[in-house]
């Protein structure tokens, strides 16, 4: 698949068939992740991996009644880390930065996941200390965002989008 294939496959993805991932698609996936940029190249975020499956549970325990997040064979969870960020940028990089960082990291994945045929959907409602409880992290980390990953045991609609037209506004 080329790039703008890729874009045009990804979806959210919220039912997963039992069968795993092949570790080779999961070094991919993180590699992946690894190429994103990030203010001052700093990496203001962590990526947690969890397979395992009463951490699911947990993650799924954090949002509103997500379950279906445990038939995902793992998730990636993505924290900011707002004192990388400080190091360089202080308070734009505690506030903002590290928040964008952990962003792009997610984006990038699940670009990966789909390249790979796989899928993702992006969790992002979600009680923070619940994940930071779930993945064993403290208050120096803000879960951002977590990608349950897996084979699609669905396959909806394309979700649509607002025109061109109507989303960019032209300065000339
Ligand atoms: C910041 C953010 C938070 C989201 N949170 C959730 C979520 O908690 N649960 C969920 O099922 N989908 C969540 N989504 C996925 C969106 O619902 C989805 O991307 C959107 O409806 C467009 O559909 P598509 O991804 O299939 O194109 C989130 C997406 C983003 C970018």
């Amino acid at each position: 698949m080329d790039f703008f294939e890729v874009v045009k496959t990804r979806q959210s993805i919220r039912a997963f068939q039992d069968k795993a991932i092949e570790p080779e698609q999961l070094q991919q996936i993180l590699e992946t992740i690894n190429r994103a940029p990030s203010a001052g190249n700093l990496q203001g975020y962590e990526v947690y991996l969890v397979t395992n499956h009463a951490v699911l549970q947990a993650l799924a325990r954090s949002t509103n009644g997500q379950d279906f997040i445990t038939q995902a064979p793992l998730a990636l969870v993505f924290c900011a880390n707002p004192a990388r960020s400080a190091k360089k940028y202080g308070q734009r990089g505690t506030t903002l930065y590290c928040v964008q960082d952990a962003t792009i990291a997610c984006a990038y994945a699940q670009l990966a996941v789909t390249a790979l045929g796989l899928a993702s959907v992006w969790v992002g409602a979600f009680n923070e200390d619940a994940v930071r409880a779930a993945i064993g992290v403290g208050p120096d980390l803000r879960p951002v965002a977590f990608l349950p990953i897996g084979y699609a045991a669905e396959t909806p609609e394309h979700r649509s989008r607002r025109a061109l037209a109507e989303l960019v506004h032209r300065i000339e």
